[in-house]
């Protein structure tokens, strides 16, 4: 076990359905999809999630053990955060077998369909926070494109529905605890989503925004659909991609020195909402750029309190999380202090080894100074300038068989 408080938030993958419209020899959620187990990637989605979370796995009775295998392969480090328990009859009774194994400091439930294997991981974050901040059921529901007619059993049609009102609702959705216990011990019927059972308990639910990739895999047609996307995204993430990264802070007596990950005593600190580290800040930058994924303003915010005085390894780690879900892992870093103090030398090798740790690449740093010009040559402060290149990460991860 860690020292880490344990998870407030619970995600509960429903992998027990036999799969009857695809038509495979195996359970849905068992039948390879761009060669991995749909539950596979369904879970490697969800870890991918900001906030660590207890997740549920809930597989046939038959295939507990190959269930158990393929989330031990998606967790990987994370082990200790899964439960996989067998599901029941209907899609129903999979979540409540689910529901019986909540951890108790969880407070919030997502319910999510492994068949959704390609829902990706900010969907999940996104209805984390709609849940805490509604108080109330959140579903992801994309807008109905067609018109929709309401027709007779001999195809009739007998109206048209007006399409502004209607939303295609995806999983995770998400619940308070308390909210979604309360509906499934009031459930008098079967119904297709746990959304129809909060809301017919009489608790709001809410839509927030889906995503296209969040569809669930139904038919054979689907799969096919799926394995072409995953392709398309491999060619795409397929080329190497460079980024660069400019930071440049200010002197302030105040302030202690923070530079390339390190603490610099007795030298003169930076000026800056975090500490002012501008190594770490043009490195982050230009990860972010490589990714296409903006830069660190955007991404960390400038007054976000969890942000303020916060060191380097706060940046790097939630940086390489999010090039991590785009696809990408680092190649190497390359970056240049401006600027006349500190003297880097001394300590190129400490700051290098920290940074590498940390990217798990080759980092080179370097230093120069402006020959007495500008800003840097004055001694006012120092700039950082970041070159990296990003290398597709496509998760290879190894590819498991389906037996029992
Ligand atoms: N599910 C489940 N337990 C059941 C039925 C369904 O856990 N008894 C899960 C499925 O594994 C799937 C999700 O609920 O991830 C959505 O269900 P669906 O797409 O209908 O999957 P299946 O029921 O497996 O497919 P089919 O209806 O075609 O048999
Ligand atoms: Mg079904």
């Amino acid at each position: 076990m860690t020292d880490s408080p344990a998870p407030v938030v619970a995600v509960i993958v429903v992998a027990a359905g036999s799969g009857t419209r695809l038509g495979h020899s195996q359970p849905k959620a068992f039948v390879p999809l761009g060669g991995r187990p749909m539950l596979q990637r369904a879970l490697e989605s969800v870890f991918g999630m900001r906030d660590p979370a207890q997740i549920i796995v809930v597989a046939p009775e038959k295939m507990l053990g190959a269930a158990e295998r393929i989330a031990t392969a998606a967790a990987g480090t994370a082990i200790e955060y899964v439960d996989v328990v067998a599901g029941g009859q209907s899609r129903q009774d999979s979540v409540r077998a689910g529901l019986g194994v909540l951890r108790p400091e969880v407070t919030s439930v997502l319910v999510h369909d492994a068949a959704r294997a390609l829902a990706p991981s900010a969907l999940c974050d996104a209805v984390v926070d709609a849940v805490r901040a509604s108080g109330g059921g959140v579903v992801p529901g994309l807008a109905v494109i067609d018109s929709i007619k309401r027709v007779d059993r001999l195809g009739r049609v007998l109206g048209s529905v007006d399409r502004q009102e209607l939303s295609a609702v995806q999983t995770p959705q998400g619940f308070p605890r308390a909210m979604l216990l309360a509906a499934f011990a009031a459930a008098t019927e079967e119904m297709t989503d746990d959304a129809a059972l909060v809301a017919s308990a009489g608790f709001p639910v809410v839509v927030i925004p889906g995503h296209p990739l969040a569809f669930k895999i139904t038919t054979a047609w689907d799969l096919r659909r799926a394995e072409l996307l995953l392709s398309s995204r491999g060619e795409n993430a397929g080329s190497p991609r460079i980024g660069t990264g400019l930071d440049v802070h200010a002197f302030d007596d105040t302030s202690e020195l923070w530079l390339a990950g390190l603490h610099w005593p007795g030298e003169r600190g930076l000026s800056g909402h975090s500490d002012g580290d501008a190594v770490v800040h043009a490195i982050c930058d230009a990860l972010l750029s490589a990714a296409g994924l903006g830069d660190i303003g955007g991404v960390f915010g400038t007054s976000e309190p969890r942000f303020a005085g916060a060191h380097a390894g706060v940046f790097l780690h939630e940086v390489l999380r999010l090039i991590g879900n785009a696809g990408f892992r680092v190649g190497n870093v390359s970056v240049q202090v401006i600027g006349n103090r500190p003297k880097l030398a001394p300590r190129r090798a400490e700051a290098e080894a920290f940074l590498g740790g940390i990217l798990n690449a080759p980092v080179n740093v370097s230093a120069t100074t402006t020959d007495a010009l500008g800003f840097t040559g004055r001694g006012e402060g120092i700039s950082a300038l970041a070159t990296v290149l990003l290398v597709p990460a496509l998760a290879q991860g190894p590819v498991l068989s389906w037996e029992a």
